[in-house]
């Protein structure tokens, strides 16, 4: 796919617009570094980003919407959060806060959390892509896994050209650090990840920052899951791909892409299902495979 570059107005957010809507990813400016943004109620639209970025393996991403209000019906606010909330949105932080149930963001955004990590831009180009598409925008940083975040859009296009059908130019970003991230989830806020804001007084002089590669932020089944199975035994749960059934199937085509997509929620089924362990079909390591894998063998461990 041949990716294009539009500078930032009105005409490109029509057609960053359009894209999204049709299930593409699209890298647009945020005052912190460029995003590779899609729907985040499409399962299928967040796996095509980790298959644009050749990620490894699947993260929790952050959520983007226009304003605290938006961000409250996806996420449930307490009086600390609000107060972080009002203070520095629009702007570069994230709040990690509970999910809603029935908010309608796909599980492959959380990687199967409780949680969800909420941010409500500034840049103006973001602003308009959010409001143009009506829908939350799961967004991580716009480059290849392993490569430094982008802060301009030629930086986006080494990376990620012929992988993306679209950049919107919005030239270079004003703060160009990944956004600072405070959990709140209950009791005192935690700092998550370090960022642009100054944020150590409000989070507490005690608080600990926890590397995000570190984080207990991995949902991991309860029941024992064994991999590789093309037959399950009596007291399994078995995930099928392609060519074998399962009780339930990643994707009976093969098809990477909707594998990832489905792949939190069948983890989330088959741990409450009446079965006491989980098998898993064999997936190829390639694409997208080696992150549905990386994820499979951390849930088998
Ligand atoms: O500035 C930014 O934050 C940029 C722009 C595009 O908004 N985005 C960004 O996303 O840096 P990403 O995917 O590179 O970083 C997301 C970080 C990860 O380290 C992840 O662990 C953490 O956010 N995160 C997201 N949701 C979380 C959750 N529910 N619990 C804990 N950590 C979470
Ligand atoms: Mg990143």
């Amino acid at each position: 796919m041949e990716t294009r570059v539009l500078p930032f107005d009105d005409d490109a957010i029509a057609e960053g617009a359009r894209l999204i809507l049709a299930g593409e990813p699209v890298a647009v400016p945020t005052e912190t570094v460029y995003g590779l943004a899609a729907d985040a109620t499409n399962a299928e639209a967040v796996a095509r980003i980790y298959e644009a970025k050749g990620r490894p393996s699947f993260n929790p991403l952050i959520v983007h919407v226009p304003d605290l209000a938006a961000a409250q019906v996806i996420g449930q606010f307490d009086d600390t959060a609000l107060t972080l909330a009002e203070r520095h949105w629009p702007g570069p932080l994230t709040l990690v806060v509970p999910l809603r149930e029935n908010a309608g963001i796909a599980s492959i955004v959380t990687a199967g959390l409780p949680t969800i990590g909420l941010r409500v831009p500034a840049h103006p180009a973001m602003q308009a892509l959010l409001r143009a598409v009506g829908c939350p925008l799961a967004a991580p940083s716009a480059n290849a896994s392993g490569s430094i975040s982008p802060t301009r859009a030629d930086h986006v296009m080494k990376s990620l050209s012929d992988r993306i059908p679209l950049i919107i130019d919005g030239g270079a970003t004003d703060r160009g650090l990944e956004s600072t991230i405070v959990a709140a989830t209950g009791g005192p806020p935690r700092l998550l990840r370090l960022g642009p804001l100054s944020i150590e007084a409000e989070v507490g002089s005690g608080a600990k920052i926890e590397a995000p590669g570190q984080l207990a932020s991995h949902y991991a089944p309860s029941k024992p899951l064994r991999l590789n199975a093309s037959s399950a035994a009596a007291d399994e749960f078995l995930i099928g791909f392609g060519d074998v059934p399962g009780d339930v199937s990643l994707s009976s085509s093969s098809d990477l892409v909707e594998a990832a997509a489905r792949l939190f929620d069948l983890l989330h089924q088959a741990d409450s299902s009446n079965k006491s362990r989980i098998a898993v079909a064999p997936v190829p390591d390639t694409g997208l495979g080696a992150a549905i894998n990386d994820r499979l063998r951390r849930a088998a461990t």
